[in-house]
Formats: C-alpha cells, structure tokens, sequence
C-alpha cells in the first residue's frame, strides 16, 4: 500500500492500495474524520457496483450512512445536480460536523467535491475514485465544479478532500476504455515532467499501483507549489485546453481521457509547428504511447473547427491564453498567447 502526503493548506493523504475500498470507514477514521453521518454521492452506474461494501465499511466504523446516486455522465455535472445533492443534504439533516463521501469517477469528485464546498459555506468530504483518471487527476488537489452551458468546469471552488482512497483492485478490474482514459492522464505526467515514466509507460511497463503513485505524486509536487492555480498548476492542464474544445464540439460523444489524448495531439503538433519543440520525435513518440493504450491518434476536428470552442476557457485571460506546450519528452512550459495567434495557427492545422 502506498500513502502520498498531498501538502496543500490544509494537508491530507491519498492511499492507494488493493481491496481497501471495503475499509473506508476505518480509513476516515484514521484519518481524522470524527462526523456521525456519512453522506455517499454516486451515480446509478457505480452506487450498484460499491455503495453496498462502502456503506458496510461506514457502518461498521461508526458512521450513519445514507446515500444518493444521480445519473451518470458528463450531461448531468450540472447546477441542476448540485441543487438536488443539497436539497437532499437539507433533508438529511447533514450538518457541518458531518461528511460527504464521493464514490465514483471524476464527473461525481466534482459534484460532489463542489456541493461540499457550498454546502453550509463548505463540510469535509472524502473521495474515492473508481476510475483510474478520477485517481490519478481529479480526485487530487481540490479543483471542484460543475459545467455550464458555455463550457467545461466554468463555475467551482476550490475544497481539497479529508482523504482520498484508491483502491487498486477496483481500478484494475475497470473496463479496457475507462481504464485507458485514465492512462492518457498518466501519459500527461509523462509529457510535463517525468521522462523515465514516460518511457515506461511508452513501453507498456507500469502496473496500476506504480501508475497511479507515479502520476499522484507528480501532481501533489505541483499542487504544493501552486494550491490555487495561479501559476505552475497549469502545466497540468497540458492536452486540457485543446482536449475541452474537442469534448464540447463533440457534444461530449468524445470523453474527458479520450479529448485530453487528442488535445496532447494538437499540442505537440503546434509545439512543432511554431518550432518550439526541441525533440523531433515528439508527436510521434506521444501517438505510439497513446495507441499502446487504444485512445486516440487523431483529432476528429480541424483547428479551425476548435478555436471557437476554446473562447470560454479557464485559461484564457484577456486577449491570451494560456497554452500549455511541449519543449521534449518531460519537459512543457506555459506560453501566453495571443488568441489571433492561435487562431493562425490553428487553422494550418
Ligand atoms: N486537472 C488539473 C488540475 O487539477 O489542476
């Protein structure tokens, strides 16, 4: 079992190890959680899957559990969610000493992590990721939200969890597609920042708890450094800013994993087109570590087709945005842009 100390304001751990799923009560309490009620939001795939070993778990550790599951996907990480977790709070009578726990991926982390941040002006929550991109990304470092019809993530806070648990039996036995949306995220860490888990993972050679330690690890560095985003905390969002755009056009047919893989396309491919990339390999060594994992090699949009939908990103202030590129394997920097720029370029691409 591994234990990462994330080290934000207020510090906690991720643990990550085979079969804890069925301990999380015990874990909460380890870790501090003394709440009476434990409040559970899932949805309808994942409640049936694990709510029944997690609320036996909450039980047998003391907790009083209830639970709410809403309906799963990206279309339902909305304000409309969020009103009915906290109508349903008010009628559980949770209160601020009390706990949320969020079991499920990343769409129900950010739910869930954001109704807990308004909740009573913000209650302790714990997150226990069942997909391997809620693992490795969301479920660390405390961004939360939900969508808005202009695009993705555009209204959250910022509420870092009490603990977040990863059992790696449940992330191994995910099926093929979700567990490789979760590898495009690892291969993100790889591309910023670790050359040698790049290759690794290039070369098929990382299990699931060395993923999901490797990858927690290179966030918790950057989260220390940067809480609030302001500042290196963006380099995370390598592959994002295109990867959003390609989602939202999509009408969300693409998945997070699958338009982060394709978005780290675009922006290798742009790194090399304005030159900035020193290693000329890049974009076809980032395809190679993509395909090992079946997600994409190819973007379904032209440049053109994606610059619209990249106007509302978080990342763009003012008359720039801000891009995450790549210099070589291991290495990206933040470049702020002109929109008209990225406009040029991307319609040569
Ligand atoms: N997913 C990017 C971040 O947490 O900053």
């Amino acid at each position: 079992m591994k234990r990462i100390p994330i080290e934000t304001a207020a510090p906690y751990e991720v643990v990550a190890g085979e079969n804890i799923l069925k301990d999380a009560g015990a874990y909460m309490r380890a870790a501090g959680v003394a709440a009476r009620k434990a409040f559970i939001v899932s949805d309808d795939v994942v409640l049936p899957l694990y709510g029944g070993a997690v609320r036996a778990s909450l039980l047998a550790a003391g907790f009083q559990p209830y639970t709410l599951a809403f309906e799963h996907g990206e279309e339902h990480k909305n304000l409309a969610t969020i009103e009915k977790i906290l109508s349903t709070l008010c009628a559980a009578e949770i209160t601020r000493s009390d706990v949320l726990v969020a079991l499920g991926g990343g769409v129900v982390g950010d739910v869930c992590g954001f109704a807990a941040a308004i909740y009573l002006r913000g209650v302790k929550f714990v997150q226990i990721p069942t997909t391997l991109l809620a693992a490795v990304d969301s479920s660390v470092g405390g961004k939360t939200g939900v969508d808005l019809p202009a695009g993705k993530n555009l209204a959250g806070a910022f509420h870092q969890p009490a603990l977040v648990l990863c059992d790696t039996a449940v992330l191994s036995a995910l099926p093929e597609k979700l567990f490789s949306e979760g590898m495009a995220e690892a291969i993100k860490y790889g591309v910023i920042g670790n050359a040698a888990f790049f290759a690794a993972l290039e070369e098929g050679r990382a299990d699931t708890e060395t993923v999901v330690e490797t990858s927690v690890r290179a966030k918790a560095a950057v989260v220390k450094k940067d809480e609030f985003d302001t500042g290196e905390r963006m380099l995370l969002n390598f592959g994002h800013t295109f990867g959003h755009a390609i989602e939202k056009l999509s009408g969300f047919t693409v998945s997070h994993g699958e338009g982060v893989a394709a978005g780290m396309l675009f922006a290798c491919r742009y790194a090399e087109k304005i030159g900035f990339s020193e290693e000329k390999d890049i974009t076809v060594r980032l395809k190679n570590a993509l395909a090992r994992y079946r997600l994409p090699a190819e973007c379904p949009f032209t440049g053109a087709e994606l610059f619209p939908a990249m106007a509302h990103d978080k990342k763009r202030a003012g008359d720039k945005i801000n891009l995450i590129l790549p210099k070589r394997i291991g290495r990206a920097e933040i470049c702020p842009t002109p929109m008209e720029t990225v406009k040029e370029v991307l319609s040569e691409l």
